[in-house]
């Protein structure tokens, strides 16, 4: 990958015209410089960022304050956006908008994690049938030197790994479904109950879980994704599993459980991974269909993180 790459928007000699792309890591990563996306971003840029995405995996455009809307004219470059859940307590007025917070409507910390288990390795949406092509994040408020997100290129790791090793988990299918891929986790499996009841959690509360859950997957189906996948658009073999993938298709439980964790144990190559340290303003496109990304800690007490995302969807 280059170590720098100058984009002319239009001719002529003006460098405010240009888009500049400075690669974050040597194999993963760029910063887009010289676009104003509040501002929208002219077709012929459009074609270009589209390629940046699928080549770098992560775009990074710093000094970006959005709303709502900008956010998911931006995103929609990229394809249609995903209709998103909305939190109780930290509302958008959008359906494709999610603010991630742990902040009530009035801006104060109330010490709940938006989704604790976003801090281990994941691909967004891989849960359900059409997962998520990109995340579009901007951040709003975060705190100093915490909250951090991670991300793994998926096509290395798989490069990473033998032929045997390929060849093996080329042949399997996982389910995803974050319910039961979090029942352990979460105290919600019978034996980690009398642990789970000293902690507030309730029998009558664990039983309608697990109705609710169980009922869930029968209504929905199961969601298979190979765990081997060529990406959709780039045709490139990426390892495609992550935390919401909960068994193997086809192999017993706890020896497909043993797999996807030592898979998703991940890190196998340290030069895989990026960190990004955000700064309010920043907005961050990544490829879930190449990477897995997790959330560092962050004090969810005194310390603030406003995120706005939206999320487009694969396959289309
Ligand atoms: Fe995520």
């Amino acid at each position: 990958m280059e170590t720098e790459n100058l984009i002319q928007i239009d001719k002529g000699d003006d460098p405010s015209e240009s888009i500049l792309f400075s690669p974050l890591t040597p194999t993963l990563g760029a910063e887009v410089s010289g676009l104003d996306v509040a501002n929208g971003v002219p077709d012929s840029v459009k074609t270009v960022l589209k390629q940046a995405l699928l080549d770098y995996q992560v775009l990074l455009f710093r000094q970006q304050f959005l709303n709502d809307e900008q956010q998911i004219e931006f995103a929609q470059i990229f394809g249609p956006c995903r209709e998103m859940w909305q939190p109780e307590h930290y509302r958008s007025n959008s359906k494709f908008i999610h603010y991630l917070s742990n902040v009530d409507r009035d801006g104060v910390p109330v010490g709940i994690h938006p989704d604790r288990n976003s801090t281990y390795w994941h691909s967004d949406y891989t849960h359900v049938p059409v997962p998520a092509r990109a995340t579009v994040m901007n951040a709003v408020q975060v705190p100093e030197d915490a909250g951090k997100t991670h991300f793994i290129n998926m096509y290395q790791q798989y490069e990473y790994l033998d032929q045997a090793t390929r060849d093996r988990l080329g042949n399997y299918e996982a389910e995803h479904h974050m319910g039961f891929r979090r029942a352990a986790r979460n105290k919600r499996l019978p034996w980690q109950w009398r642990q789970a009841r000293k902690e507030g959690e309730s029998i009558l509360s664990q039983l309608k879980w697990w109705t609710t859950t169980f009922r869930r997957r029968w209504q929905d189906g199961p969601v298979y994704h190979p765990v081997v996948r060529p990406h959709p658009e780039t045709g490139r073999v990426a390892l495609f599993i992550g935390d919401h993938a909960w068994r193997i298709k086809g192999m017993f439980w706890p020896a497909g459980i043993r797999l996807m964790n030592k898979v998703n144990a991940l890190e196998i190559d340290p030069g895989a991974v990026y960190t990004h340290k955000w700064k309010p303003g920043d907005l961050l496109i990544w490829d879930n269909g190449s990477l897995l990304h997790r959330l560092g800690e962050y004090d969810l007490i005194n310390q603030v993180r406003i995120m706005r995302r939206c999320v487009v969807l694969d396959g289309e």
